[in-house]
């Protein structure tokens, strides 16, 4: 049985892939979020809540001890973040991870030119890529909610396809991901409705 941690566990995506995850797994589930009063535990058998911020090392590498996987899915200040995540990871010798970016990083969206937006989004992946850490960086189109599976997925090397692409879609992705050793390992994958 399989360990998770949800880094910034009260995002949308992670709310979404919390639900898949019980509902079609039987991992066990560490919720990570600041001010955790707002989230109601889902399955106390199953799952546990710790409160804290991922740039605060000491919490971050204690909700880390135990673990098998990490799944990042955070915003803002994400370069910080991925530098805390790593950092925790190397401390607490955890090896995979999961992180949540965005489709035009690498300008990769056909008739898209890069914006600075994606910046965050961009250093982040980068600093994940240059460590030496088993991850897998997941590039989504716009999220839809979309009840429908229906994905396809681009490696790096290959151009953007799609626009968009449903909650479950990327929450069936990563606990796929999640579950199976070694499957996309060392990857960053554009996801997009096929
Ligand atoms: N919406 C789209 O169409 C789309 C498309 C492609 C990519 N994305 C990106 O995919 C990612 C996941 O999407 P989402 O909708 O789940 O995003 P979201 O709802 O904005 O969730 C991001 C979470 O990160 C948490 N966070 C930020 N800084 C943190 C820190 N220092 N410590 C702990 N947690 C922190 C936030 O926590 P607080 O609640 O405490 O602020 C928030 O819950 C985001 O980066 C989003 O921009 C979105």
């Amino acid at each position: 049985m399989t360990r998770v941690l949800i880094l910034g566990a009260n995002g949308q995506l992670a709310r979404n892939t919390t639900r898949y995850f019980l509902e079609h797994s039987d991992a066990q589930l560490r919720l990570y979020l600041r001010r955790a009063s707002r989230l109601a535990n889902p399955d106390p058998r199953r799952v546990d809540i710790v409160e804290g911020d991922v740039l605060d090392q000491s919490t971050l590498q204690a909700a880390m001890r135990g673990q098998d996987v990490v799944y990042a899915n955070l915003a803002g200040s994400m370069a910080q973040q991925a530098t805390s995540s790593v950092a925790a990871m190397h401390a607490t010798g955890l090896r995979r991870l999961i992180f949540i970016s965005s489709m035009g990083i690498y300008g990769e969206v056909p008739g898209e030119p890069y914006r600075s937006v994606l910046d965050p989004y961009r250093d982040s992946a980068a600093i994940i890529e240059a460590s030496d850490l088993d991850y897998t960086i997941l590039r989504p189109g716009w999220l839809t909610r979309d009840e429908a599976v229906d994905y396809r997925i681009t490696q790096k090397s290959e151009p953007f396809r799609g626009r968009d692409v449903s909650l479950n879609s990327l929450s069936d992705l990563i606990a796929k991901l999640a579950l199976t050793p070694g499957l996309q390992v060392r990857s960053s994958l554009g996801v997009s409705r096929g």
